[in-house]
């Protein structure tokens, strides 16, 4: 079997284009969907995703405010702008980009976000609402996902989804909102031995460890469907994810490539959360 690519891009642009049709009739009411991005320190990475989110949310019409801290500012420092963003009517959406300088405490900054602007869904009132089935913000990499499941028309429910990785941003999530599609959910980790044992047996095996070669054809039943979150770079520099993409393609029935499979929906998720979060202002 050789598996149908689920194209993230393409995926990604529709749900865009939809975005950019409900931001036009939000403007009809005067209401500009406003997202502040808050970099500390000069992580070249960090640099590069922001600047990528910056960049989709001038495309789509959302207002976004990026606002660079020096990498030694204190954690008060952080704090403060927080709760001016907090307080701004004209911010929906409040974005504080991980990793942060090893002298401040992420848990104290996220906890310090409205959960009402928490467009990240990583404030534990949404974590919450999320494990009990409540409204809220969900995180943007597992609801992307979810959003590629559907795009294929994938039922969850009664399937074994075997999730690689337990991060409290993707594979914890991700396996919650496997669940509450009725699925039943294995998480293995970097401590699991016998990945493979595991992974063998997932109707969809999800990948988000950050470790090139991974995820091989031993891994994977044939017919599977397998997501690569992953971005490495390969020994030549080229980026790539868990999954070894061209032997596993032969055994799976869909997969997701890198670049161009989760990453752009992880993007469009955000925007999609920050639109939601204006909209509750009608
Ligand atoms: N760092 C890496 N991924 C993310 C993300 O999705 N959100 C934030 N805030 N920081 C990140």
């Amino acid at each position: 079997m050789t598996a149908e690519i689920i194209s993230g891009n393409e995926i990604a642009q529709q749900l865009r284009s939809q975005l950019f049709t409900e931001i036009k009739s939000l403007a009809e009411k005067d209401i500009v969907p406003g997202l502040a991005v808050i970099l500390v320190g000069n992580n070249p990475a960090s640099r590069t995703y922001v600047k990528n989110k910056q960049k989709a949310c001038e495309k789509l019409g959302i207002d976004s405010r990026l606002i660079v801290m020096e990498k030694s500012a204190t954690e008060a420092e952080l704090l403060q702008v927080i709760e001016k963003l907090n307080a701004d009517p004209a911010i929906d959406g409040i974005l504080v980009q991980l990793p942060l300088p090893s002298h401040i405490d992420e848990t104290n900054v996220i906890e310090a976000i409205s959960p009402s602007k928490d467009v990240d869904g990583f404030h534990p009132i949404n974590i919450g609402r999320m494990m009990t089935g409540q409204d809220c913000f969900l995180p943007c990499t597992p609801f992307g996902i979810i959003k590629m499941l559907e795009s294929i028309h994938y039922s969850l429910s009664g399937k074994h989804v075997v999730v690689v990785g337990r991060s409290n941003i993707v594979g914890k999530p991700m396996g919650q909102l496997c669940l509450s599609r009725d699925a039943t959910v294995t998480y293995c980790h970097s401590k699991t031995p016998n990945l493979k044992e595991f992974t063998k047996q997932g109707d969809v095996v999800i990948s988000a460890v950050g470790k090139t070669g991974l995820i091989t054809r031993d891994h994977i039943k044939d017919g599977a469907v397998v997501i690569d979150v992953a971005m490495n770079r390969d020994e030549n520099g080229k980026l790539c994810g868990d999954v070894v993409f061209e032997e596993v393609k032969e055994k799976a029935s869909y997969i997701t490539p890198v670049p161009g499979g989760v990453g752009p929906m992880t993007i469009t998720m955000l925007l999609y959360n920050t639109v939601q979060s204006a909209k509750a202002k009608i």
